[in-house]
């Protein structure tokens, strides 16, 4: 069954540095699907929830930057997976609080389980949740927590 579609429901799901690679990175961490494909999957789950999605990918921190200050006025919330950004990039910190739209930090891998530096998330603080070790359902997860915070329904 679908669910009953929220009023805000425009998702922007961006993709960081190196998430262009899956399919030749790691498959313990990150699995086998590429990138197209991982989008494929996510944009299943948004027609699920009632989301209408648009995807980005950047290996460039100053496009992925831009691509942030653009967003406002076409989206309601953002799905970011920043890959290895989030762990250093305070650019892309600022942009999103620019930005001012709820946000989920997702990872494939089980970025708290693994190096140490891997840890340390600087846009973490200003994102309504973060999903990680799930692998690709894991953007259903986020997706669904970024739907229940478009929706209210969120505490
Ligand atoms: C990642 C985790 C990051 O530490 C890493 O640099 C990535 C991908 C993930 O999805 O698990 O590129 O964000």
């Amino acid at each position: 069954m679908t669910a009953a579609h929220p009023s805000r429901n425009r998702v922007a799901v961006m993709h960081g540095v190196n998430l262009d690679q899956l399919g030749r990175r790691p498959a313990g961490h990150y699995g086998t699907l590429t990138l197209m494909q991982l989008e494929g999957r996510i944009a299943g789950f948004a027609d699920e929830l009632g989301l209408t999605v648009q995807f980005f990918q950047s290996n460039h921190e100053g496009a992925f930057v831009e691509e942030l200050h653009r967003l406002e006025d076409t989206v309601d919330g953002l799905l970011l997976n920043p890959g290895a950004w989030t762990h250093y990039s305070w650019a892309i910190r600022d942009a999103l609080e620019i930005a001012g739209l709820p946000a989920v930090e997702v990872h494939l891998s089980d970025v708290d389980g693994r190096e140490e530096w891997r840890r340390v998330s600087v846009i973490r603080e200003l994102c309504v949740a973060t999903v990680s070790g799930r692998g690709p359902d894991g953007y259903r997860d986020a997706l669904a927590r970024l739907r229940d915070e478009l929706s209210g329904k969120a505490e």
